[in-house]
């Protein structure tokens, strides 16, 4: 089916199809509009998860198989559909795009000593950390090579920067649990750098091999900075306020791994005495930690890290000005509008 037609009466059945009284998520639109892509590309990243030696082929599969929205391949995949059918590279590099994020996020469990991640152990506590490390590397390998098979010149010089971009955001991040002077625009490159360039190379990568042309290229690429990082503003905000149900990791690991969010940022900016208990809580001290979700709560952090996200979700919409009209370009945009009621 083509998304570039106008909005069709398909779509319209999508999100207006209402659940105890709540219209569906556009993200559940987008997803069962590209269910037949999806499907293929779930089992394209099965299989590349599942080649090589084991248990890191294990530790990539457990994770693999913990689910996940697939965000980040639905954005290569709506970017291409801008300008025309979808083809099997964008579907590729849909894959590649989700390798990525798993490689990343094996690594970043190693780092966070995360317990949970998908409503299920970490495989860092299944196989050990030095598997997982491995299990990542291997994955961006496989990631690598996928882009070189499919798309080598731009789009592979681009994942290169890109990830280089990632890795600058977790060391400097890493730098600021040591210190205490992680601003609002440190946090800020954090997050661009961490998240959002990842979601931005997803839709430079969609829209370059979609046919899109250089304008728009960059365009969908703000596209996806600005909702990368509303994406991370709403993880960051959902850490205080969210159900650890519903986000499938616990509540306020963050502040136990001494991570200067911006809803914390915000606390301590409007009550500077919950400096000490975050460093108490730092050191491990629940009592401590409650106090800092109690200030969290009581300056009102979290509504300010809403608005923030509202206006970076604005601004993406905003990019979407030069993009040809139709169902993909409406769904970016919906997706993008959607993010910030998961904080509602
Ligand atoms: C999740 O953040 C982590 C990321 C968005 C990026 C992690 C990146 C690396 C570890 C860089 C190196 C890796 C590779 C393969 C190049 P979070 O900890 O805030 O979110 P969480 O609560 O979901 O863990
Ligand atoms: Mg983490």
């Amino acid at each position: 089916m083509s998304l570039q037609a106008p909005l069709t009466s398909l779509y319209e059945t999508a999100t207006e199809n209402r659940v105890g009284g709540h219209a569906v998520n556009r993200l559940a639109a987008a997803q069962s509009l590209l269910a037949d892509d999806l499907r293929a590309i779930d089992e394209a990243i099965r299989c590349l998860a599942g080649s090589g030696p084991r248990p890191a082929t294990d530790a990539a599969l457990h994770l693999n198989g913990g689910g996940g929205k697939r965000v980040r391949p639905i954005a290569v995949l709506l970017s291409a559909a801008c300008f025309g059918p979808i083809s099997q590279v964008a579907r590729d590099l849909a894959a590649v795009a989700e390798l990525i994020h798993l490689a990343t996020l094996l690594h970043d469990d190693v780092l966070d000593d995360a317990d949970e991640r998908r409503g299920r152990e970490t495989s860092r506590r299944v196989w050990g950390n030095a598997v997982s490390v491995l299990s990542g590397d291997l994955l961006l390998t496989h990631a690598l090579g996928e882009t070189q098979r499919v798309a080598p010149g731009e789009t592979l010089s681009d994942l290169i920067a890109t990830l280089q971009q990632l890795v600058s955001g977790e060391v400097v991040q890493l730098r600021g649990r040591r210190s205490l002077d992680v601003t609002e625009a440190i946090y800020f490159q954090i997050v661009e750098d961490k998240t959002a360039s990842l979601f931005s190379w997803a839709t430079r990568a969609g829209a370059r091999v979609g046919g899109g042309d250089s304008e728009q290229i960059a365009a969908l690429g703000r596209y996806g900075k600005h909702l990368g990082v509303a994406f991370q503003l709403v993880d960051d905000a959902l850490d205080y306020v969210g159900e650890a149900a519903a986000i499938g990791k616990g509540l306020h690991a963050d502040l136990m791994q001494g991570k200067l969010t911006l809803p914390l940022t915000i606390a301590v900016r409007k009550r500077p005495k919950a400096m000490g208990d975050v460093l108490l809580a730092r050191n491990g001290d629940e009592a401590a930690a409650l106090r800092v979700v109690g200030a969290v709560a009581e300056t009102g952090a979290c509504d300010e890290v809403r608005k923030r996200a509202q206006h970076e979700t604005g601004e993406a919409m905003a990019a979407l000005d030069t993009i040809p009209a139709g169902v993909a370009r409406d769904l970016l945009a919906a997706v993008a509008a959607d993010l910030v009621k998961r904080l509602m």
